[in-house]
């Protein structure tokens, strides 16, 4: 990867002919994964990414694995005029969205930062594209838009609901934003893909999520019990009408998800869709620690804690939608969920810091 300070970066070695693909986010966790997939389906990629919470070594140690090239611009994708110097510099045909901010209680404490990055950010890609006429968009959407009450398992038919969190409220208005603007304009192909809980990492252990501070989602807080890193884990709510008492969710290895995206990019078609990505199968949070229990080989010390403000019981996805588009399913069990989750956290302890 060739990278320079400022916005330029240029990668000689683009052949003529393949799809330039402009990953925006592909620093972090899903947007890695999703690049490593695209160079190796042949896909030339370009990287936009502001390195808030995402690594340059995570991108270096793709090329590596897939042994290609990609390109890197360090900049924020509100920057309107560098997104459109970088779709005519590298004539740029698809872009995958990943950019934004995801932690939901950062986001009902600074909902402006949330708002800007998450809607601005969208609003300035878009209209870059419109001005360059590039209109195949696959945005990273979530779970949380069907609100707090959808029927379960979530199917895409379902209106969006109210979610509870300015993160929520974000990823809900830009696919109400981009609904509106495949009615608008018909020649726009537009998929977004909701996510459920994505967890794991490529199975080199070469990369994988590096939360910055201490975790907000259970996975990686998990895996720092499981190394010693904090004591115990805090369960929020062991009285939860579930099976065990605890929640449940749909997790999902990032390697499928990352999968997803290029079946996704694969089957555009015009208009505007949403897409669920999830296993269809609920885990509790004691089922995940048992589950990781068996991997590592440790107990997992945990306690019961307070519900956490704005958690839900349980949801999980009807996957029919993907498999009929897309042809895409989950195929990676729980088992190698966790266990490519503790080989990232054995080999990284300090995620990419260690080598930065
Ligand atoms: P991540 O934080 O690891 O990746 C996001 C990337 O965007 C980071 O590399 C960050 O540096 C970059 N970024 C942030 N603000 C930017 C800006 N203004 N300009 C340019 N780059 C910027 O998160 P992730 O888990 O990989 O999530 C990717 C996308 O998927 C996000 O939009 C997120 O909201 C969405 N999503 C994630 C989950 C999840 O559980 N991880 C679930 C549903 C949806
Ligand atoms: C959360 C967000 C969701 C977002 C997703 C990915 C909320 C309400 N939802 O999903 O919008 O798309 O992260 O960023 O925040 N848990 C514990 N102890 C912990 C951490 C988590 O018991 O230390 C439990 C939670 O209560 C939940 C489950 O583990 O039941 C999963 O939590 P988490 O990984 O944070 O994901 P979600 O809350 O489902």
């Amino acid at each position: 990867m060739r990278s320079s300070s400022k916005y330029e970066e240029q990668l000689s070695t683009f052949s003529k002919n393949s799809r330039v693909v402009l990953v925006t986010g592909g620093a972090g966790f899903i947007g890695s994964h999703t690049v490593l997939v695209l160079l190796e389906q042949g896909y030339q990629v370009v990287v936009l990414d502001n390195l808030s919470n995402g690594s340059y070594e995570a991108l270096t140690r793709v090329e590596k694995l897939v042994g290609k090239r990609l390109s890197f611009v360090k900049g924020d994708v509100r920057d309107q005029s560098l997104v459109t110097s970088i779709i005519n510099k590298y004539k740029i045909s698809d872009v995958l969205h990943f950019a934004g901010l995801k932690a939901v209680a950062e986001s009902t404490l600074n909902p402006l930062q949330y708002y800007s990055v998450n809607i601005e950010g969208s609003l300035a890609l878009l209209q870059a594209m419109v001005e360059n006429s590039v209109k195949r968009f696959i945005f990273s959407s979530s779970a949380t838009v069907y609100g707090e009450n959808a029927k379960i398992p979530y199917r895409e038919d379902s209106s969006r609901g109210t979610p509870s969190s300015p993160y929520g409220k974000s990823k809900a208005a830009v696919e109400q934003i981009l609904e509106d603007l495949a009615q608008a304009d018909d020649s726009w192909q537009i998929c977004c893909l909701r996510y459920f809980n994505p967890i794991g990492a490529h199975n080199s252990g070469l990369i994988g999520e590096d939360p910055e501070g201490v975790p907000n989602n259970l996975l990686p807080y998990i895996s720092h019990v499981a190394a010693g890193r904090y004591s115990k884990l805090n369960i929020f709510g062991g009285d939860y009408k579930t099976p065990d008492g605890t929640c449940r969710r749909d997790y999902v290895h990032v390697m499928d998800l990352a999968e997803g995206h290029v079946a996704a990019l694969q089957n555009l078609v015009a208009g505007f869709d949403v897409i669920n990505l999830g296993t269809g199968v609920p885990v509790s949070v004691r089922e995940m620690v048992a589950a990781y229990e068996a991997v590592c080989g440790k107990e997992i010390a945990f306690e019961i804690a307070p519900q956490r403000a704005g958690d839900l019981p349980e949801f999980w996805s009807d996957c029919a939608k993907a498999k009929q588009k897309l042809s895409w399913e989950a195929v990676r069990s729980l088992k190698e969920m966790v266990e490519d989750t503790w080989q990232w956290q054995t080999k990284n302890p300090l995620g990419y810091h260690n080598e930065e």
